[in-house]
């Protein structure tokens, strides 16, 4: 058996390429951006063949950086942005359209008529997802009903769908030439489409959408030795590889963060923030505004759900603070301008830029700033940015606590923003527990790897995954009570400014 496992992680932002050895150590990385098109407001793109681009360079950079082949690889997995949905030819390989990124907002008409016409609460059974513009569904109808010649191929069975594991797998397997059209039950079950009990499309969501069957990829398990086909010897691996795991980037990060048994969780601080809690074999339906998602299903094994937290915006108003109001020139320094003050001097950022998320859902939501004051500088700015993150969490928590009756004892988390200090100590004091980071951080990729490896017994079990978990840092709270319920009531009256704003 080859000593080494690699992994995709196609993110919002960029895509890069990781090796892991048996105990779970980064052997190697490469890394690129893509480009963020923005059309129109709310409006948010990809190009898909730029991301497949980018994917064969970093795979092809990191195997030469650490002077591997094909050959030393037991399996590749793939983890990926989810709902993002890119619909392709199947025999010239271009898609008809730039992907439609989960942030993007074009669909909010789609989702209120869902709710509207009360096809709502048949998504939210089945599907366990709100109708909103975050999910694939829409995405997928809006393509087919505005561009042109999409609708006539899907019925030949010309146009395919997929999220982007879909689009990345069907040209790491071939492309018009045998590409495996596939895609695992965690990422679809982001599309509004799919049935959470039978892990298969069902034809009553599909036809809410007006979606032809025959364009969808097969579902096959997360993790499983031949149901994603494998990698050509013409492609970036420059060898045959079997692709054994697919998981969404956030079912990867949970399961790289070792989240196995009912009642843990984890909180990835990405572009957004996605909180998933592990709920076993149980099917646990949110009655505060969570989502009911796949979690994991490996091999033959009965399928794992989780309930999830997802916030849109992050990480990526941290970046609006570099690129749109230019007062920090890059992500670190958000944290040394935040520190130049001793809090927010009572401003709060409600970063509603793709509406709002869990546990709101209003797509018509749109961000602010409130409690200004001649005072207020860039650097309250930057600790309100930073606080926003870790209010948006603290709501989902809440929520969580209160679906699951699971009371949070410590919260385990990943992701680039965890490098800021600041930002996870405010974490710690804003949520009243403990937070804690493991040594491998880039938990998504090794998710992946996970799943991959566990496929064709490169690990034994997800016992012996369990001790490569190891903790790095843990920031305890220090705040009083009365200072963490006056901050929170604070974030709570500025989240009901921003909702009335568009009411
Ligand atoms: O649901 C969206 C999520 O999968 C995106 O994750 O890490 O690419 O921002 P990320």
């Amino acid at each position: 058996m080859p000593d080494y496992v690699g992994a995709v992680d196609q993110g919002t932002t960029s895509t890069r390429f990781m090796i892991f050895d048996h105990g779970g150590r980064e052997i190697a990385r490469h890394q690129l951006e893509h480009e963020q098109i923005l059309p129109r407001p709310g409006w948010v793109e990809h190009d898909a063949i730029e991301i497949w681009e980018r994917t064969r360079s970093v795979i092809a950079t990191a195997l030469n950086k650490a002077g591997l082949t094909a050959g030393d690889l037991a399996a590749l997995g793939i983890t990926n942005q989810r709902e993002t949905t890119v619909v392709w030819n199947r025999r010239t390989g271009r898609p008809y359209s730039n992907a439609i990124v989960w942030q993007d907002t074009r669909t909010d008409r789609i989702a209120s008529a869902l709710e509207r016409d009360g096809k709502g609460d048949v998504i939210r059974r089945k599907a366990g997802l709100p109708p909103a513009t975050y999910f694939s569904g829409g995405k997928l109808q809006w393509i087919l009903e505005n561009v042109d010649g999409v609708r006539e191929d899907a019925e030949k069975g010309d146009a395919l769908f997929g999220t982007t594991d879909s689009w990345l797998i069907w040209n790491l397997t071939g492309g018009p030439d045998g590409g495996v059209h596939v895609t695992d039950p965690t990422n679809a079950s982001r599309t509004m489409l799919m049935d959470l009990e039978t892990l298969d499309w069902d034809d009553e969501l599909l036809s809410f959408f007006g979606v032809p069957r025959k364009m969808l990829p097969r579902i096959r398990p997360s993790s499983n030795p031949g149901g994603f086909g494998t990698t050509r010897a013409d492609g970036p691996l420059g060898g045959e590889v079997a692709l054994t795991g697919v998981l969404g980037d956030q079912q990867a990060a949970t399961v790289g963060q070792v989240c196995f048994r009912p009642g843990e969780a984890k909180n990835t601080y990405g572009t957004g923030n996605f909180l998933l809690l592990n709920t076993g074999h149980e099917l646990v339906r949110s009655q505060h505004g969570l989502l009911t998602t796949l979690c994991y299903q490996f091999g033959d094994e009965k399928p794992v759900y989780a309930l999830e937290g997802s916030i849109a915006v992050t990480g990526s108003a941290v970046q609006w603070l570099r690129d749109q109001l230019g007062i920090i020139s890059g992500a670190a320094q958000s944290e040394s301008l935040a520190r130049q003050v001793e809090d927010n001097g009572g401003a709060y950022f409600v970063p509603a830029f793709s509406g709002l998320f869990a546990p709101y859902w209003r797509s018509d939501a749109r961000g602010a700033i409130v409690g200004l004051t001649r005072a207020t500088t860039n650097a309250h700015i930057a600790r309100a940015t930073l606080e926003a993150i870790c209010y948006q969490t603290r709501d989902v928590v809440e929520a969580m606590q209160n679906d699951s009756g699971v009371t949070l004892d410590v919260l385990r988390v990943d992701g680039g923003v965890t490098a800021n200090e600041l930002c996870m100590q405010l974490q710690a004091d804003i949520l009243g527990v403990p937070v804690s980071k493991p040594v491998v951080a880039e938990t998504t990729a090794l998710g992946a790897a996970y799943a991959a490896g566990l496929a064709v017994g490169f690990w034994g079990s997800t016992d012996e995954l369990e001790q490569n978990w190891n903790e790095d840092k843990r920031w305890a709270p220090s705040w009083s009570g009365a200072q963490r319920a006056e901050g929170y009531a604070g974030w709570q009256k500025a989240v009901g400014r921003t909702l009335d704003w568009v009411e």
